[in-house]
């Protein structure tokens, strides 16, 4: 008998939480006015707010911490860290920063005017937030069959190419600071970007004599779905992948926090000294002196080893198969999602579940409040509240999909987990013809709104 699959960890310290019922979690839902962004994490049975800062450090990854080097300059664990992102990435140069929100702050202080272009595939909303702020324009040129949650296809994160050629002939080449590429694509879904398409990116940036900057936070799993299903690939390692995958990049911001299985840290890295050079001063003044920028000389230790872990086959394999195996759960209730079941997260079409609930009355966020109110489990909505107001009319912007994103963290929950959160799900499934409305907002900020904002159910 052929033995069936098996983590390729075992469990060494664990942490309890509690079960509600749902009496407590309506009057919680209410407290927290209706945003799960507001509940206390003790109110949450099974958390998949996030995969970002919340995966399990490893006793590896714990001892490094303990021989963090804590100089302000030149510490040890810098360039500890700073051989582990050449091994990984290729990259020379890099400056630390707490988060990866922070990089792309630095990066873009440095190459972002008002009025600039900057083309890519589902730019995240920091991402976006950090183009708009500056009064810059981010464009979507993510492939039209992304929106099709149906369609089987491999690399659904690909960008359009033609959209992209058609940007950058529309725009003097002095008004894009860079292209985008995010690996994974989280907002279309967790999807990977391949190998091929990549290189189709990086031949029209050269074309057009534009950078190119990849947004990494997700790059090993993007590496695994390449050698899994891009021809060419089986045999190369996760390393040899994302080698050459950044070997087209001229830099990456990075967030630590999601593929290199740290709870805190992030980076820029770069291929140009010059380029290097010029962010040091946005380091110095927003994150800290360019050997440490807004880490600690553990955290930096642990995100070294972290990175290495990350990129392992084994480990990666367990990750990716976990995320499926919510996929498979839901294929069996018929729930519809995102297809294929992306690197960190299943993507649930809420718009084809809550068919009665009007799109101002905001769907996957309702679907969210209800998988909440069932199981006690938190997922996040990737719908109308995360798209925000248009920044020059205004109105609301109401995105093709409205989704749940139910996103798994790193080596933390098992298997046990799944089938809690797909029975809760299903639950909801079961009785969504009875579900007529959503909510309204009653109180709101003028950017990235959805972490803050208070909403009432509109009946
Ligand atoms: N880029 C991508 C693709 C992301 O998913 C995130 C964060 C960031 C950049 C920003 O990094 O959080 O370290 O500042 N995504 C988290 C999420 C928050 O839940 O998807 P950060």
């Amino acid at each position: 008998m052929e033995l069936p699959f098996a983590e390729s960890y075992k469990i060494k310290m664990v942490e309890t939480i509690r079960k509600s019922t749902r009496q407590e979690r309506v009057t919680w839902i209410k407290d927290a006015h209706y945003n799960l962004f507001n509940l206390k994490s003790d109110h949450v049975f099974i958390d998949l707010l996030t995969d970002s800062g919340t995966g399990a450090m490893s006793d590896k990854q714990w001892a490094a911490t303990m021989e963090g080097d804590e100089s302000y300059a030149g510490s040890r664990s810098y360039y500890n860290l700073k051989e582990s992102i050449k091994e990984i990435t290729g990259f020379d140069y890099f400056l630390p920063t707490h988060q990866g929100r922070a990089a792309e702050n630095v990066l873009f202080s440095a190459i972002i005017k008002a009025d600039d272009i900057l083309p890519g595939n589902s730019h995240f909303d920091t991402t976006k937030g950090h183009i708009e702020f500056r009064k810059a324009h981010a464009v979507d040129c993510t492939v039209a069959i992304a929106k099709d949650t149906t369609a089987e296809v491999p690399f659904k994160g690909n960008m359009d190419l033609q959209m992209l050629e058609d940007v950058l002939k529309k725009y003097p080449k002095e008004k894009i600071p860079c292209i985008v590429l995010t690996v994974t694509n989280n907002t279309a879904g967790g999807q990977p970007v391949s190998m091929e398409n990549i290189k189709g990116v990086a031949a029209l940036a050269k074309k057009y004599d534009i950078k190119l900057l990849f947004d990494s936070a997700r790059f090993a799993e993007n590496a695994y779905f390449i050698k899994t299903r891009e021809e060419g690939y089986a045999d190369k390692s996760i390393v040899e992948i994302t080698r050459e995958m950044f070997s087209y990049a001229n830099f990456m911001t990075m967030s630590s926090k999601k593929d290199a299985i740290v709870n805190m840290g992030g980076f820029v890295a770069f291929k140009d000294e010059e380029d290097w050079q010029k962010c040091q001063m946005y380091t110095i003044m927003f994150e800290g002196y360019i050997t440490y920028g807004g880490m600690s000389g553990r955290d930096m230790n642990a995100l070294a080893q972290g990175l290495r872990e990350g990129t392992e086959f084994n480990y990666l394999q367990t990750r990716i198969d976990q995320v499926a195996y919510l996929g498979k759960k839901l294929d069996e209730y018929r729930i519809p999602y995102q297809r294929p079941a992306g690197g960190h997260a299943i993507f649930v079409d809420a718009k084809k579940i809550l068919t009665n609930v009007p799109k101002e009355e905001f769907i996957a966020q309702t679907l969210a409040i209800e998988l909440y109110l069932e199981g006690g489990v938190r997922g996040v909505e990737i719908g109308a509240l995360l798209a925000d107001r248009d920044p020059e009319t205004r109105e609301n912007r109401y995105p093709a999909l409205e989704l749940l994103r139910l996103a798994i963290p790193r080596r933390v929950y098992t298997n046990n987990h799944i089938d809690v959160i797909a029975a809760a799900l299903k639950n909801v499934y079961d009785r969504r013809a009875s579900i007529t409305s959503g909510y309204v907002v009653t109180k709101e900020l003028p950017i990235m709104r959805h972490f803050t904002i208070q909403l009432k159910p509109a009946k």
